[in-house]
């Protein structure tokens, strides 16, 4: 019978201890198992204690005892440190970084291009800064006519030009239209969508310093008002919905004759103006009023180089904001939240 000397045991123990250091603790469970299972090292370790002399057994079972103690810290302290550790896997699919979105105006802006796109329409921009020749006299107003005052313009500090006048930032979008007619170097068919930003002198909650217009212009041989509305009549479908109405009222403006404001039906109260026995808080009236409209004044078209004997055109021009804000479900009821940068507002939409 092979004897076994204290000396052996604690090489033993010794031997054990080491292997727990290196051992990689993927599975804190099973090395449990390993070390103390039944029959596990330290199981195997203690039966030679058999083999111990009888002097010694008393010693030894000391040792086996401190050991398994020692082993049974280690491995809770082991397994403590697994839970802790984050346990990562690396297959599982990753966290997606919060996306952003276009800003509300931006996604009006695409919608109202791919809307007028389907019928055929140009999408241009033209200046943002541009002469007072193209914001006002080639639409038919010449220098110091009232009707200017209406655009509450910012003009630009700088040298007046002979033929062009001032710079202004421009006040509204119609400053394409004879730009769009020299483009085509005054020869329809033409029919352009002008979606670009404007600047006038008012801030409140319906109007900011700068805003966005679309505008219309559609020449050719014989079109008249009626192309007009089913265009509009057509556009009202596409933004607000089916069964949306416009409708045209008589207006003035220098660059069109005969001039229309535009109104469309308001989709509370389906343009009757009533909810039940009250009056429809939202529109008052039944309709809301988005922009002007008119048949070409045959003066843009000269000034275009446009022969107004052979060619007549429509054209319109509205507030993106305006015309976004009026959509069901959105109730924003200062415009100028869509410019204040606040990123709590606009992920709402
Ligand atoms: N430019 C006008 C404005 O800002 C709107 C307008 C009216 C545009 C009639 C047009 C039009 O093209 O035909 O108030």
């Amino acid at each position: 019978m092979v004897s076994v000397s204290l000396e052996d045991l604690k090489a033993k123990i010794h031997q054990l201890e080491q292997q727990l250091q290196e051992d990689q603790v993927l599975d804190p469970q099973k090395l449990q198992t390993q070390y103390l299972g039944k029959r596990g090292l330290f199981n195997t370790l203690s039966k030679a204690i058999k083999h111990v002399s009888p002097q010694d057994k008393r010693v030894a079972g000391q040792l086996l005892n401190a050991f398994k103690t020692s082993l049974q810290t280690r491995l809770q302290q082991l397994s403590d440190q697994h839970q802790s550790t984050p346990w990562v896997d690396l297959t599982a699919p990753g966290i997606q970084p919060p996306a952003g979105h276009l800003h509300p105006i931006s996604q009006a802006i695409e919608e109202i291009s791919r809307i007028f796109a389907k019928i055929g329409f140009t999408r241009v921009r033209y200046p943002e800064v541009d002469w007072d020749y193209y914001a006002f006299e080639s639409l038919n107003m010449p220098p110091n006519h009232p009707a200017r005052d209406e655009w509450e313009t910012f003009f630009v500090e700088g040298p007046v030009n002979k033929q062009y006048g001032k710079i202004v930032l421009t006040p509204h979008t119609s400053n394409g239209q004879v730009r769009e007619m020299e483009r085509l170097k005054g020869k329809p068919p033409i029919r352009m969508i002008n979606i670009a930003r404007c600047y006038r002198r008012q801030q409140d909650v319906t109007h900011t310093q700068m805003f966005h217009q679309f505008e219309g212009l559609v020449v050719d041989k014989g079109i008249n008002i009626q192309h007009l509305k089913g265009t509009l009549d057509y556009f009202a479908q596409e933004f607000y919905g089916p069964g949306t109405k416009s409708r045209i009222r008589p207006f003035h403006f220098q660059f069109t004759e005969p001039s229309f404001e535009v109104d469309f039906s308001c989709h509370i109260c389906h343009g009757t103006g009533q909810i039940g026995q009250r009056r429809c808080a939202f529109c008052k009236s039944g309709w809301h009023e988005v922009g002007g409209a008119g048949m070409v004044h045959p003066n843009v078209l000269k000034a275009g180089g446009i022969d107004s004997n052979q060619y007549t055109g429509f054209a319109f021009g509205w507030g993106v904001e305006r015309t976004y804000t009026l959509r069901e479900g959105l109730n924003i009821d200062d415009i100028r939240l869509l410019y204040s940068g606040d990123v709590r507002f606009l992920e709402q939409f």
